[in-house]
């Protein structure tokens, strides 16, 4: 089986890389050319797979560099998991993170549609389309009301998947994810500023943490049993979508409190709230229904809230003792 991931450079395509190829795949990414300029600093979560897979430069702004990686590979399975995926930053710049998660999903429909319809393909959906929550816990049939360019694209995504799915019969599946973390995480999310600035606390490095809202509320997972979802759905004999999630929900304040409590900190001794981190449209809380997910695709995450947190910590901990990586240029970059 070939495999195309989009976005293998990221969290979630690191860990999808890793599980294909554990069945067996032959794993293809596509990337930026300017990453294969930068590997060093581009490919640090696919440094260690770089033997085992293929990377192929495309630009998502760009159909004819797509239609020319697909036009060379008789992919079976492809997941488009590339995006501008950090909420904020669709606030500061709406229009390139239209441009990049609405053309860029249109544009590998269109490219597989018209090259290899067969071609299975897999859509990274967010719960970030639920937006203010029409209904608790969100479900598939929960009705969308997204609250950021970033869910509005997602929405956009959604949509012109399923169309392809019915206008054109091809086997095309929306996950609906909900939030999910991991060592691997990018520092701009909160998980992960909370977790590196704790290490930095913790080794004398840093003496406080400035965040916006600690009330928000998520359903947080982590991405190694979320990408294990991604490949049932297209293992199924119908296309269809799903709602991943843990069903289990705590506030950012909740996930400092274990954090800073994993070093034997107080967290109120080191948060500071700093207004420019908050939000214009904020969703407030997001907890999910899974249940079709467990019953029809045999998914169950492995994980628990605080298995994840003090995953991340130890994690950021040891990369900042053994220097690893230059954590604190990474941290300072974050927003
Ligand atoms: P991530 O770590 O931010 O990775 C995003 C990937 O997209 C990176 O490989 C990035 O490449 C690539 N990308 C961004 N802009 C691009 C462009 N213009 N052209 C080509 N590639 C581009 O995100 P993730 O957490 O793995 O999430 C994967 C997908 O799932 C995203 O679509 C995200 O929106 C969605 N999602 C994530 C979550 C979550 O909680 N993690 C939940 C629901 C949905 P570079 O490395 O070159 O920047
Ligand atoms: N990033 C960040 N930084 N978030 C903060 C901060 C801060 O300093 N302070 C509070 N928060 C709050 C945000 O306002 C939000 O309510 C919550 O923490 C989570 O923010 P993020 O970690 O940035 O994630 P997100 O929920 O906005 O989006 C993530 O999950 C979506 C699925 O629901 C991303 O991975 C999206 O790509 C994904 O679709």
């Amino acid at each position: 089986m070939k495999a195309l991931i989009t976005g293998i450079t990221g969290q979630d395509g690191s860990y999808l890389a890793e599980h294909l190829l554990s069945l067996g795949y032959e794993v293809h990414g596509l990337v930026r050319r300017i990453a294969l300029e930068d590997p060093e600093r581009r490919f640090t979560r696919i440094s260690h797979l770089l033997d085992r897979i293929q990377l192929h430069a495309a630009s998502l702004e760009s159909y004819p560099s797509i239609f020319a990686v697909v036009s060379r590979h008789e992919f079976d399975e492809c997941y488009h998991l590339a995006a501008q995926s950090f909420v904020a930053e669709s606030f500061a710049d709406g229009f390139s993170t239209m441009n990049t998660n609405i053309n860029g999903t249109h544009y590998m429909l269109a490219a597989l549609r018209e090259l290899r319809p067969q071609c299975r393909f897999y859509f990274a959906g967010s719960s970030e389309m639920f937006g203010l929550v029409q209904e608790t816990p969100q479900r598939e049939t929960t009705p969308f009301h997204p609250r950021s360019p970033y869910g509005i694209s997602k929405v956009a995504g959604f949509d012109l998947t399923r169309n392809y799915r019915e206008a054109y019969g091809m086997f095309a599946a929306s996950g609906i994810l909900f939030n999910h973390e991991g060592p691997r995480r990018g520092f701009e999310f909160v998980t992960r500023k909370i977790t590196s600035t704790v290490a930095r606390i913790k080794a004398g490095q840093a003496n406080e943490l400035q965040l916006g809202n600690l009330e928000a509320r998520r359903d947080w997972g982590h991405s190694k049993d979320y990408v294990r979802a991604m490949y049932l759905m297209l293992q199924q004999e119908t296309p269809d979508d799903f709602v991943v999630a843990s069903g289990d929900s705590h506030t950012v304040r909740e996930f400092c409190e274990l954090a800073f409590a994993e070093v034997g900190l107080d967290y109120r001794d080191y948060v500071r709230i700093d207004e420019r981190f908050y939000r214009p449209a904020e969703v407030e809380a997001l907890i999910g229904d899974s249940t079709k997910a467990r019953t029809v695709l045999g998914w169950q995450p492995t994980y628990t809230f605080s298995e994840i947190v003090r995953e991340m910590v130890q994690n950021d901990l040891k990369m900042i003792l053994g220097q690893n990586q230059p954590l604190s240029e990474a941290v300072s970059e974050a927003r």
